[in-house]
């Protein structure tokens, strides 16, 4: 196992890129086809819940048809070898790491196979379409949204990973352009917590010079190599 003993991985759309899910920033990528006030805000929901839950409906569909790559792979085997602490903070919001066979995942943006009712404020698996306004499962409300943490909103679970962070002596982060926070301010976090920091991305992220080291290639070929090394 090395010198290392807690890692905590962070992952963004470039994990995912392989699979076929487009990411958000890169050339064709989706907010060059969608902006963002229009799908991906609060406001957005309540001035045309149609027009947002078009674009997630069909985000929803899309992911079911796509299959995890090697790096989902190779991250599941260091999730189910590694004895020590590891946590996969995931920003993406596609169940690829899960259908690889990883178990310690956290999904700080929420997950697209999950509907939120904002009338009883539960949480249910959702594969299908919520642009008819189907009733909540539980309380019968037609107040469905998709289960994704928009712009403005708070993401989940960051008590838990500041807890991650603090334990971590080794932070990874992978197929993120570190231009969104508060996920683009942890490997500051994490380095100013003592932890070494390695980025694994296809080119510099924003916050490159927060990491000692820089791998530079897609993930599906460094991930793999990485995950080795560190099992070795
Ligand atoms: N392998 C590795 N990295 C890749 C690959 C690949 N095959 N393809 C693209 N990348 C890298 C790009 O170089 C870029 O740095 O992945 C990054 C993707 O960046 P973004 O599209 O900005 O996605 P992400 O960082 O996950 O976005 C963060 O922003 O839109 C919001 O909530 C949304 O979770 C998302 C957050």
């Amino acid at each position: 196992m090395g010198k290392y003993r807690n890692i905590v991985i962070l992952t963004g759309a470039g994990v995912s890129a392989e699979s076929g899910i487009d990411t958000f920033r890169s050339a064709g990528g989706l907010w060059e086809n969608h902006r963002v006030e229009d799908v991906a805000t609060p406001q957005a929901f309540v001035r045309d819940p149609d027009l947002v839950h078009r674009f997630y409906d069909m985000r929803r569909a899309a992911i079911q048809e796509k299959l995890p790559n090697p790096a989902h792979d190779a991250l599941a085997e260091l999730d189910a070898r590694w004895t020590g602490d590891l946590l996969i903070v995931t920003q993406n919001v596609d169940d690829l790491h899960e259908r690889a066979g990883a178990r310690r995942v956290l999904h700080m943006h929420g997950e697209h196979l999950k509907a939120w009712c904002t009338s009883c404020d539960l949480r249910s698996p959702w594969r299908t379409t919520l642009i008819e306004r189907p009733p909540c499962p539980v309380c019968q409300a037609r107040t469905l949204r998709p289960d994704v943490v928009w712009f403005g909103e708070m993401p989940y679970r960051m008590g838990e990973i500041y807890a991650a962070l603090r334990s971590a002596d080794l932070f990874v982060s992978i197929g993120t352009s570190g231009a969104v926070y508060p996920a683009a301010g942890f490997v500051r976090d994490a380095r100013e917590l003592g932890a070494q920091t390695l980025e694994l991305n296809l080119e510099r992220s924003q916050g490159s010079r927060w990491f000692h080291e820089s791998r530079l290639g897609p993930a599906s070929e460094v991930v793999p190599v990485w995950v080795e090394e560190v099992l070795a």
